[in-house]
């Protein structure tokens, strides 16, 4: 039988995906694929219609590397111990951890994120504890950082120079291109979180981290000198609305970075309690956005800070967005609804919501609850990718940004 024929009578057979893919044994060789199956899109557009469509995983090959993050809950009262025994473990170690790993904490890992080092898509976090006297030594990185600090005080961040004193409910940001070192001088344990956008820059092959400092005099050196003094960000940028025109406002030599590097605790919360009395958003009460002062842009390109107060009592309406989020609980008693699962909150849990599940926030205490978010929606809106839609209380679904 001719050798057409005979294929003929194969493919009558077995059929032409079938014989596709034996052929995909000899294709793999070449780092090729011949097609046998249709795209399987792990998101499915939601937020071009009402329904409650969230997007499933694939299978097969085209779903290889498909990866969708969980709503999740860490509990403060269920992680802290670990942060303590770490403490006293380091304080009585020969070879302190930091020598080994750089820094010492818990990086938390999203149980839908196949153990990867993120709590998000996105966004890395880890808790990091360190004691009276620990220095992690001045470096620089691509990646866009930040320190938000759960200990009522102690610890310190040097970020190209400004002395950055840690209170409760700080933000410190190092965006990328900015030298830092932190420490605790401390008497007691120091503890906060870091935020980074190393998902995202491991994604695009773009993490780099450099840790030969020098001041200009010593190499190497582990901590950078003074040159600005605790509170610089404030005086120089927490004007509101006004910049200084006698400096660059180009701090270090990242692209895109904000120069204002440390918001106060306390200043963020007179400025949520200020504006309680508004009305606020239906779906996110009084809520602020950190800012470059500069721009009035996100503080990073990448990611959006923000921090929002929920009166006792309140319960917002149901939302959802293409950006993933972090939620940090800074005060307050209550609970997140997320695609249907209730996660109570109390001070200091953490959780993420995917980015594809309506979600509601509600404060069941007799206080203000304060609520700290970091998400990808600044990269999102670059990229013309960030949309919302919201649930009203009778079912009618509103397109936010379209
Ligand atoms: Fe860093």
């Amino acid at each position: 039988m001719p050798v057409a024929a005979r294929e003929n009578t194969r493919t009558a057979k077995k059929g032409a995906a079938e014989l596709m893919e034996e052929l995909n044994a000899d294709t793999a060789k070449l780092h090729a694929w011949i097609r046998t199956q249709a795209n399987s899109p792990a998101q499915r557009p939601w937020f071009a219609d009402t329904s409650d469509a969230r997007g499933e995983l694939g299978s097969g090959r085209v779903a290889a590397n498909q990866l969708k993050m969980l709503p999740h809950r860490w509990r403060w009262r269920e992680i802290s111990p670990f942060l303590f025994r770490i403490a006293e473990l380091a304080r009585n170690a020969e070879v302190k951890p930091l020598e080994t790993t750089d820094r010492q904490g818990i990086l938390l890992t999203n149980p839908g994120l196949g153990g990867r080092l993120q709590i998000t898509n996105s966004i890395r976090c880890s808790i990091a504890i360190y004691n009276h006297g620990d220095i992690a030594p001045a470096h620089i990185h691509s990646p866009n950082a930040s320190r938000t600090i759960l200990s009522e005080k102690g610890g310190y961040t040097n970020v190209e120079g400004e002395r950055c004193e840690c209170r409760r409910g700080d933000l410190v940001l190092t965006p990328n291109g900015t030298w830092h070192d932190h420490g605790n001088a401390d008497s007691e344990p120091m503890i906060w979180i870091d935020m980074l956008d190393w998902p995202l820059m491991e994604y695009f092959d773009c993490v780099w981290v450099d840790q030969n400092y020098s001041d200009g005099t010593r190499s190497n050196a582990k901590s950078q000198p003074e040159i600005h003094s605790d509170g610089h960000s404030t005086r120089m940028y927490g004007n509101g609305g006004m910049k200084p025109l006698f400096t660059s406002n180009q701090r270090g030599w990242g692209q895109q970075a904000t120069p204002m590097f440390h918001y106060r605790g306390v200043e963020i919360r007179d400025t949520l309690h200020r504006l309680r009395k508004e009305k606020g958003d239906p779906f996110e009460a009084i809520k602020m956005q950190f800012v470059d002062p500069v721009t009035g842009g996100p503080v990073f390109p990448t990611l959006d800070y923000c921090a929002q107060l929920i009166r006792p009592g309140e319960e917002l309406e149901f939302k959802r967005e293409t950006c993933s989020t972090f939620v940090l609980v800074i005060d307050g008693k209550g609970f997140t609804e997320i695609g249907g699962q209730r996660f109570d909150w109390e001070q200091n849990d953490i959780l993420a919501i995917p980015n594809f599940l309506w979600r509601r926030h509600v404060n069941t205490g007799s206080e203000d609850a304060v609520l700290y978010t970091v998400s990808d929606a600044a990269v999102l809106r670059a990229i013309g990718q960030y949309r919302s839609q919201g649930k009203h209380r009778d079912g009618k679904v509103v397109q936010i940004v379209q």
